[in-house]
C-alpha cells in the first residue's frame, strides 16, 4: 500500500489534485481510497457525490472516505476514556465527548487513528490523503514524540500513582498505561509510514504567487526537517495563451515564481497545471488527471 499525501496552503487546489490523483490511480486498475483529512471535507463536492462517513465505492477501483469528526471524537473518547478521565480528573475538569472534538490536536489524533485503521487493513493499493490547509502532516509527525513524552511521564509516575489508581478501581492504572501504549504505537506506525519514501509520497500544491510560494517553502523546509521527503510540487492556476493586458501581466509575474521554484527545487518533480477558467469537479477531474499524470509530469 502506498500513501500519497497532498499538502499546501488553503485554497490552492489540494482537494482537486487529490481527487484527480485518485481518478488516475484507479483508472490504472489500482484500488484507491481518497481519504479526507480536512475537518471541512470537500471531496464530496469535488467528486460531486455524497460520500458519507464510511469508505464508499464511487467508481471502478475508486473509494472515498470523509471520516465524521464528531462520530470519531465519540468513539475515540470511548476507547481512551480512562486516559481522559484520569488526565482531566486531575484538574477536576469534566470533559464531554462533544467538547472533546474541538480541543487542539484532537482532530489530528482522530484522523491519525482512522488512517492507521486503513493502513493496517492493507485493502487498497493507494491511499490519497487530502489534507487540511494547516498541513496536518506536521502534527501527525509530532504525535509520536508528544505521546512518547506523555508515556515517559506516566511511566515515571508509575510506581507512585499506578498503584493508587489501581486501588481506586481494579486495573484502572494498568489500563491507562496500555491505552497510552496503543496510541503511541499507532502514532509511530503512521509517522514511520510517512517518512518512508517506499511507502509515502508527499506532494505540495501551490500557486505562483508570493504568499503561496513562501508558505510552500516553509512547509517543505519544516517537513523535510522531520525527515519527510517532499517529492513533487504542483504549481496550480497557471495562466497561458492570452494576449489581454491583464493576463500578460499575470503571466509575467507567474513566470518569475515558476522559474524560482524550478531553480530552488531541481531535485523534485515540478508539475504545472493550467487555470481551467472554471471550478473543477466531477467529470472535469479526468482532464486534471491527464495533465498531471497522463502527460508524465508526475509519475505514480
Ligand atoms: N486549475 C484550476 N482551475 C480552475 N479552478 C480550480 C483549479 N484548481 C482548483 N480550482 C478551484 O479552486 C477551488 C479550490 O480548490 P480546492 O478545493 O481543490 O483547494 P484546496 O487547497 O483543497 O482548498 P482548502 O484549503 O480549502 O481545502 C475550487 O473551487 C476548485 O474547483
Ligand atoms: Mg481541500
Amino acid at each position: 500500500m502506498r500513501l500519497i499525501y497532498v499538502a499546501g496552503k488553503g485554497g490552492v487546489g489540494k482537494s482537486v489534485c487529490s481527487a484527480a490523483t485518485g481518478i488516475w490511480t484507479s483508472g490504472q486498475g489500482k484500488d484507491t481510497l481518497a481519504f479526507s483529512m480536512d475537518p471541512a471535507h470537500s471531496l464530496s463536492d469535488i467528486f460531486d457525490i455524497d460520500i458519507g462517513s464510511q469508505p464508499k465505492r464511487i467508481a471502478d477501483h475508486l473509494y472515498a472516505y470523509e471520516p465524521d469528526l464528531a462520530e470519531g471524537a465519540r468513539d475515540f473518547f470511548r476507547r481512551y476514556k480512562n486516559i481522559f478521565t484520569a488526565l482531566f480528573g486531575l484538574f477536576e475538569v469534566e470533559v464531554k465527548p462533544e467538547d472533546f472534538k474541538s480541543m487542539p490536536g484532537v482532530s489530528e489524533l482522530i484522523f491519525m487513528d482512522k488512517l492507521n485503521d486503513i493502513y493496517a487493513q492493507k485493502k487498497y493499493d493507494y491511499v490519497v490523503i487530502d489534507s487540511a490547509p494547516t498541513a496536518m502532516v506536521l502534527p501527525l509527525l509530532q504525535l509520536p514524540s508528544i505521546t512518547t513524552g506523555f508515556v515517559t511521564r506516566v511511566l515515571g509516575m508509575r510506581n507512585k500513582w499506578i498503584g493508587v489508581l489501581n486501588l481506586l478501581e481494579s486495573g484502572f492504572g494498568d489500563s491507562i498505561l496500555s491505552e497510552i501504549r496503543t496510541m503511541r504505537v499507532k502514532a509511530e506506525t503512521m509517522r514511520n509510514a510517512l517518512i518512508d519514501p517506499s511507502v509515502a509520497t508527499i506532494n505540495v500544491v501551490t500557486i505562483p504567487e508570493k504568499a503561496a510560494v513562501e508558505e510552500s517553502r516553509r512547509l517543505i523546509e519544516t517537513v523535510e526537517a522531520h525527515g519527510v521527503n517532499v517529492s513533487s510540487i504542483i504549481i496550480n492556476h497557471v495562466i497561458s495563451d492570452c494576449d489581454c493586458q491583464f493576463c500578460q501581466r499575470k503571466i509575467a509575474s507567474q513566470t518569475c515564481y515558476i522559474q524560482d521554484l524550478k531553480a530552488s527545487y531541481s531535485n523534485k518533480r515540478i508539475a504545472v497545471l493550467p487555470d481551467y477558467g472554471a471550478e473543477v469537479k466531477g467529470s472535469s477531474l479526468g482532464q486534471v488527471a491527464e495533465d498531471l499524470y497522463g502527460k508524465g509530469q508526475l509519475i505514480i
